[in-house]
């Protein structure tokens, strides 16, 4: 099989494809939620790379570029250390890779905290370098104007409330939320605050099952479940998880591979045929052309 692939990107007015693929776009997503109620799930996964893009782009609604890469990419122990320019490469590329998923890029902790003013600078910055369609930030009451003055200025923002991993060392670690009545109290106003604040679609994250149902059910936009409920309008995993990377399994993850595995027994296969000798064989060899 080979492993050489195109990135066709050929998506411009000037290059069309031949047979024109149309990305989706926020209001779509949006309007999926009619009257509380969203008849088609949507469908998000997290994307890191192009090629993964690539692969993943036609099964889904959204592409998520999460911050998560500290982990799953660079091995860094939270998200708290990811770089506005870890994003922005990542983001490019996942657009590069992508034909029909709206692309959601998280700003990383630091870049949007500080101001409304700040979060404008740094989520225009990233839609400008990467072509991705909306941003994704974590936080509740106090984000909300936030959000309003981006939404406001044409910057579509996903929320994303519950467990949010940007605060672990406020937090604590990475327990679920809203075991509390206060704290489900805490993130049901949160959530009502982001969604009233413009965000056209709400990640819930590690929270109890019963709170996401009702915040799904009282919020207008669209809310996105990982560790939540399957009443959520959507469901989003971190796509290494999904695929079965890695040996710690979260009890929200389901693992749909188990893709370590297949990893592990490939590299040992090659590092086999390498020391047999009985690779590369005569049909991965180049041969000089016979004379006349
Ligand atoms: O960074 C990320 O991958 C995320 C998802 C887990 C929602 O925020």
């Amino acid at each position: 099989m080979s492993t050489t692939f195109t990135l066709d990107t050929s998506t411009s007015r000037a290059h069309p494809l031949p047979e024109p693929v149309r990305r989706l776009t926020v209001p779509a997503i949006q309007g999926r939620k009619k009257d509380g109620a969203t008849a088609e799930p949507i469908v998000m996964l997290t994307a890191y790379t192009a090629r993964m893009a690539q692969l993943l782009d036609p099964h889904c609604d959204m592409l998520l570029v999460g911050d998560s890469l500290g982990q799953v990419i660079y091995g860094l122990d939270t998200t708290v250390r990811v770089t506005l320019d870890m994003m922005v490469a990542h983001g490019a590329a996942v657009v590069r890779g992508s034909y029909r998923s709206v692309v959601v890029v998280d700003l990383p902790f630091g870049t949007y905290e500080a101001s409304a003013e700040q979060a404008f600078a740094t989520a225009s910055h990233v839609l400008r370098e990467t072509g991705a369609a909306a941003v994704k930030m974590e936080g509740g009451e106090v984000l909300a104007p936030t959000v309003e003055f981006l939404v406001k200025r044409g910057i579509p923002v996903v929320g994303h409330v519950g467990l949010t991993p940007q605060a672990v060392n406020a937090l604590g670690g990475y327990g679920a939320r809203g075991r509390s009545e206060a704290e489900a109290l805490k993130i049901a106003a949160d959530a009502r605050a982001i969604a009233d604040a413009g965000a056209f679609s709400l990640v819930i994250e590690g929270v109890m099952e019963p709170l996401a149902r009702a915040i799904t059910t009282e919020i207008a936009c669209p809310t996105i479940g990982i560790g939540a409920s399957p009443a959520c309008d959507g469901q989003v995993l971190v796509v290494d998880d999904m695929l079965g990377m890695f040996e710690r399994v979260p009890r929200f993850v389901r693992r749909f591979d188990d893709v370590a595995a297949r990893v592990t027994a490939a590299a040992a296969g090659y590092a086999a045929a390498v020391r047999d000798r009985s690779f590369p064989g005569p049909a991965e060899l180049y041969q000089p052309k016979a004379k006349g």
